[in-house]
Formats: structure tokens, C-alpha cells, sequence
């Protein structure tokens, strides 16, 4: 490497650096993060089915249950989402991985949507899906 080389890559690491910094320095926290709930109350916000525990013990720790229990994820997208959690911080264990998606799926996925808004259906009139 020549010398201006080396004195480009300094200057664009330092530019990168104090862009970082300022970056960070105004981001607004998206998620009103929790002081920890009682697990009883964060169990009783998930609705009773297979894998409830599991999810309740890695999901409730950093934001309320509603920000889950009020989502209509496609199966899918909770996995994504879980992955997404566990980047975070999350802590989910490979043998509760798919017992945690599979609870999120069925319990608030897209078609509890569907069931909970009649209209949602109507407006699509006879166009097929
Ligand atoms: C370590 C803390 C932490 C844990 C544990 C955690 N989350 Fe989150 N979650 C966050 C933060 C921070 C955000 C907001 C920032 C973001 O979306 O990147 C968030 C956002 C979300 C959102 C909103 C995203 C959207 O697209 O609207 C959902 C849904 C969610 N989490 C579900 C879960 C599920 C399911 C679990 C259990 C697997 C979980 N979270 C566990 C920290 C956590």
C-alpha cells in the first residue's frame, strides 16, 4: 500500500467513525423496553397452547406481550421475526426454535386476521386470492 493510500483508508475510517457516532447519538428507541414482568402476567398474556411457556420465558423478558400477541405474522415471518429476536439478544434454545415459531404461527398468524375482521374478506369480493 502506498502512503496516500493509507492516508485515503485513515480518513474514510475516521469519516465512518464520527458517522457511527452521530448516528447513534440521535436514535430514538423504537420499543418502550420493560422492567421485567412478573412471568405469571407475561404467561397469562399468551394464549394457552403447546409451546406458551417457552415463548412466554423468551419472549417476555425486553417488551410487553402485546407487541407479539397483536401481530398476524405468516409463519414465516415469525421465524424471520425469532431470528430477528434472537440478534437482539433473545435467548432461545435450538430444542424450543421451532416449538416457539410454531406457537407464534398458530397462534397469530395471518388467518386469526382474517377471522377477527369479516371485512377484510368482504372487500376482496369474488377476486380470487
Ligand atoms: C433482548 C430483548 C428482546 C427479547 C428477549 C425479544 N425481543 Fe422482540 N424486540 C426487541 C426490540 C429491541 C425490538 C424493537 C426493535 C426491532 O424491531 O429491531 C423488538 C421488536 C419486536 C417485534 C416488533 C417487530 C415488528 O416487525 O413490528 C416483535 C413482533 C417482536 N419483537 C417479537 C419477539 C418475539 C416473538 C420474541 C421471542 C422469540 C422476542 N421479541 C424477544 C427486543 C427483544
Amino acid at each position: 500500500m502506498t502512503r496516500s493510500q493509507t492516508a485515503l483508508s485513515c480518513s474514510i475510517a475516521l469519516a465512518l467513525g464520527s458517522l457511527a457516532a452521530s448516528l447513534s447519538a440521535q436514535e430514538a428507541p423504537l420499543v418502550q423496553l420493560l422492567p421485567p414482568l412478573p412471568p405469571e402476567q407475561v404467561l397469562a398474556a399468551f394464549a394457552p397452547d403447546k409451546g406458551r411457556e417457552q415463548t412466554a420465558a423468551s419472549c417476555g423478558l425486553c417488551h410487553a406481550p402485546a407487541m407479539i400477541t397483536g401481530k398476524h405474522f405468516s409463519a414465516d415471518k415469525w421465524a424471520e421475526t425469532v431470528d430477528h429476536m434472537v440478534d437482539k439478544g433473545a435467548k432461545v434454545s435450538d430444542a424450543d426454535y421451532d416449538t416457539i415459531v410454531d406457537y407464534l404461527a398458530r397462534n397469530y398468524g395471518p388467518e386469526k386476521l382474517a377471522a377477527t375482521s369479516p371485512a377484510a374478506g368482504a372487500a376482496s369480493g369474488s377476486a380470487p386470492r
